[in-house]
């Protein structure tokens, strides 16, 4: 047991090392690099055509609309990377395997995020579909939202009740999204954030709601102005002092569109297993069935099960 934790530890510490060498990241265990935030990917694999996301379309889920940056394209997705060999694996189990690389910057206060988005309910269910992250290499704030109703929690709207986590991850965690809440990936490192995600196929993500509200309920930025100006601190903005490594502190401000004072909390996920997510897909995939199937594993989605 020791051992194999030993290994894990010096993987990522190799790859990490390679990347500063040559700029060019090799995700572990697959032929795939990511280069100048692009990723590569060897004759073995294939994904569908990347999709950009720029500025131009987040402005309208961003604290200030009007915020420039020299950056072309905030996040690109690419959607269903498999190897070829693994097609039917993630064919016959309705899922597909996606990576989106977030670049480092800001959009005026704010760290580049992506506009963020909810899962439909399954049919049939009182559920919506969960899904499962995975941080490929960088630093990762999730801000996860309660906006759906749930069997256990059944808020129907965005009431005063409705909980809010974020999460704090770095390379090789994973933490998964449970039924009912929206989510946003947040970069709050300097280099290119990589993130994998597993999630089942059969639905369209809806990005009405943070749309409607300008964004999540917090915006997380780093308003250095804030920070040094103690007076200026309002309830309202509070400053994360989990981590007080430089890089990686932010501020939470809060939306104005949300009416309601929403409670939050700086969570960390459990270790779920230490395998990359890709090769634990692959090796045992009856695994993922809470992904299909989240109606027969309401238990395991509760927060308490999932953060720390
Ligand atoms: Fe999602």
């Amino acid at each position: 047991m020791a051992k194999s934790k030993l290994n894990f530890k010096n993987n990522i510490k190799l790859s990490n090392a390679r990347h500063k060498k040559t700029g060019v990241f090799k995700l572990r265990g697959l032929p795939i690099s990511i280069k100048d935030g692009k990723l590569l990917l060897s004759k073995d694999a294939s994904s569908l055509p990347v999709q950009k996301r720029t500025l131009g379309e987040a402005k309208r889920f961003l604290k200030d609309p009007a915020s420039k940056t020299k950056i072309k394209n905030l996040y690109l997705m690419y959607r269903s990377v498999k190897l070829k060999k693994d097609g039917l694996v993630f064919k016959k189990n309705n899922a597909t395997y996606d990576i989106t690389v977030i670049n480092p910057g800001f959009l005026g206060e704010e760290f580049v995020k992506t506009i963020g988005h909810a899962h439909p309910n399954k049919p049939q269910t009182k559920t919506t579909y969960p899904e499962i992250y995975e941080v490929i290499k960088g630093k990762a704030l999730f801000l996860f939202q309660e906006i759906s109703p749930q069997i256990n929690h059944s808020v129907g709207h965005f009431g005063k009740n409705a909980r809010i986590y974020l999460i704090k991850a770095g390379t090789g965690e994973k933490v998964i999204v449970p039924p009912g809440f929206g989510h946003v990936s947040i970069n709050i490192g300097s280099e290119p954030l990589v993130l994998s995600n597993i999630q089942a196929t059969n639905f369209k993500s809806d990005y009405s709601f943070f749309k409607k509200h300008r964004g999540a309920a917090y915006y997380i930025t780093n308003n250095r102005q804030l920070i040094t100006n103690n007076k200026k601190i309002k309830k309202n903005i509070r400053i994360n002092q989990l981590n007080p490594h430089k890089s990686a502190s932010f501020l939470l401000e809060k939306n104005p569109n949300y009416k309601n004072q929403i409670n939050f909390k700086i969570v960390k996920p459990k270790k779920i297993f230490k395998t990359p997510l890709y090769q634990a897909f692959i090796k045992n995939p009856k695994k993922f069935e809470f992904l299909r199937y989240p109606e027969k594993h309401i238990q395991f989605f509760n927060p308490k099960n999932l953060f720390r």
